[in-house]
């Protein structure tokens, strides 16, 4: 497998402040990878810091041997960063087909995929983003990022907020675009046993830092070790 991602004594934060401090670790190609860590530890600082959108104090972040830290965040998205945030950022005063196309690049994502992949984005095409609930907002989030054509998938805390029947099929989207289509991905995630279980690696946040890395599968069948780092048994 060949690696995709490499972030060595990364520290970054906003203005001044230093949130991350020397941040390390590898993503291979089409491999997922669980971001997980409590309320404030600064998973949100580290994918918007590969997304461009902090200030980098030290360190380095290359994907596919291209060096990141120069690169403005359009500069990222074309080298291949899909980014959704996690205040899901559609362009509420355009369609859904509007949001899609706006920001299209040649690949095999098209918004025709995407509406195979979301139905209830198809059925709403026409609708602004101002018309769509929490969830499809979230859907159409991912449909822009996909549509990018990325190598990397940035999903910050998808699953946060949305109803049970919303929760299964954006799991059921990310497995298939991650498992099935072989993207490469990280998911920010407070409650991991849903992304553990589609991912291949796991990272754990606190205080800005990594206090654990393992195979999701192996993180998935150590309770006690969850308990203790995220305050959940599950
Ligand atoms: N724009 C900002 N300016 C200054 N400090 C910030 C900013 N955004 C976040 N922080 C600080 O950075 C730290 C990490 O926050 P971050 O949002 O990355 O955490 P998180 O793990 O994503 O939390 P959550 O699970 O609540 O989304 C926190 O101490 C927070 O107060
Ligand atoms: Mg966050």
């Amino acid at each position: 497998m060949s690696e995709l991602l490499r972030i060595e004594n990364l520290s970054a934060g906003y203005g001044e402040a230093v949130v991350l401090h020397d941040v390390a670790f590898a993503l291979g190609e089409g491999q997922t990878l669980a971001l997980l860590g409590r309320n404030g530890t600064g998973k949100t600082t580290l994918i918007n810091t590969l997304a461009g959108a902090t200030r980098q104090h030290g360190g380095s972040i290359t994907l596919g041997g291209q060096a990141l830290h120069k690169l403005a965040p359009h500069q990222r998205a074309a080298a291949g960063i899909g980014w959704v945030p996690q205040e899901r950022n559609i362009f509420k005063s355009l369609t859904v087909h509007e949001n899609l196309t706006a920001v299209e690049r040649q690949g095999k994502w098209n918004p025709q995929r995407v509406y195979e992949m979301f139905p209830r984005l198809a059925e709403r095409k026409t609708n602004l983003g101002t018309q769509l609930s929490g969830g499809e907002q979230q859907m159409l989030a991912v449909g822009r990022a996909l549509v990018l054509n990325p190598k990397l998938l940035l999903l910050d805390e998808p699953l946060e907020g949305l109803a049970p029947i919303i929760v299964e099929e954006l799991l059921r989207a990310i497995r298939r675009i991650t498992q099935d289509e072989g993207l490469a991905a990280i998911v920010v995630e407070q409650h991991p046993q849903a992304i553990l279980a589609i991912s291949d690696e796991a990272v754990v946040l606190d205080h800005g830092t990594i206090v654990h890395t393992d195979r999701a599968a192996t993180l998935r069948t150590q309770p006690e070790v969850l308990d203790r780092l995220l305050g959940v048994a599950r």
